[in-house]
């Protein structure tokens, strides 16, 4: 047997994963880390750090444009900021996030709008929220050579549909999601705010990595945002959301002492001019 047969694919430091790759990190029993990123310096760091997967989340539209929720940003939007995260990053698995209704308009369109993301920027899969809602678009996006991310349980562009961001508790519901989005071919899935016990259940009867977020620690691997990892957003965070730095106060006091310095004439120094 062929030693790539032989042996279950790791996730190496020097070489780029592949969607397969990401795949089959759930049986191999390594737990994926992916987190969000949106342009070239961050998205660098968060590579280098050693994530699996980056995801180019549609996110965007709320901790980097401002928006109230993730319904306005375009797609124009969605493919320049990937192009940035596709260049910086060399080693982890680059999801783009297709924006709401990017997919919603039938399959032609979803086709063209998912290969545009994959044709202008060097990301590798796209992500689309729904399961077996989804299914018939799942299926022609990989038909088409598209790789698709399903994204099940909460999903923030249906939040005017929904009344509000709420955890999702309908098992019945949720794994037929979760069986249809991989039966119709896609490779992983986000489980956004599910219980824990569901997720770990749903994650037990699919044979594709899932991701949760708000979903417990059973889930095959987790994602977060960025803004939210770092201490960058605003002052509402979910529950789910672990913060591990407080870069909003290290920015505030850096800008400050700039200020400070600038006005009371030490900076610039003698070192930082030219004779
Ligand atoms: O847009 C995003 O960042 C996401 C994650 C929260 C999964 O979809």
């Amino acid at each position: 047997m062929a030693k790539s047969e032989s042996t279950p694919p790791q996730p190496s430091k020097k070489s780029r994963i592949t969607v397969p790759g990401f795949s089959a990190l759930k049986q191999s029993g390594h737990k994926i880390a992916m987190i969000t990123a949106y342009d070239y310096p961050l998205a660098r760091l968060v590579d280098e750090a050693g994530v699996e997967g980056v995801l180019v989340g549609d996110s965007m539209s709320m901790v980097v444009q401002g928006h109230e929720n993730t319904l306005p940003v375009t797609l124009d939007e969605m493919i320049y900021h990937a192009e940035m995260v596709g260049r910086a990053v060399n080693h982890a698995l680059v999801v783009v996030d297709m924006p709401f209704p990017s997919y919603h308009l039938g399959i032609h369109k979803a086709i063209e709008n998912a290969g545009r993301i994959l044709k202008e920027t060097r990301c590798q899969a796209v992500k689309l929220e729904g399961g077996a809602d989804q299914a018939e678009t799942i299926h022609a996006l990989v038909s088409a050579g598209i790789p698709v991310m399903a994204h099940c349980g909460l999903r923030p562009q249906s939040v005017h549909q929904l009344g509000g961001y709420r955890v999702q508790r309908d098992e019945k519901a949720l794994l037929h999601d979760a069986r249809s989005a991989a039966e119709a071919g896609a490779f992983a899935m986000v489980l956004e705010c599910v219980p824990s016990d569901i997720a770990q259940r749903i994650t037990e009867k699919v044979s594709i990595p899932t991701i949760g977020i708000g979903a417990g620690p059973d889930c095959d691997g987790q994602v977060l945002v960025l803004h939210d990892v770092l201490g960058l957003a605003s002052d509402y965070m979910p529950r789910f959301v672990k913060q591990y730095a407080n870069l909003q106060a290290e920015i505030t006091s850096a800008v400050k002492n700039y200020c400070t310095e600038v006005r009371n004439g030490q900076f610039p120094g003698p070192e930082h001019g030219y004779s």
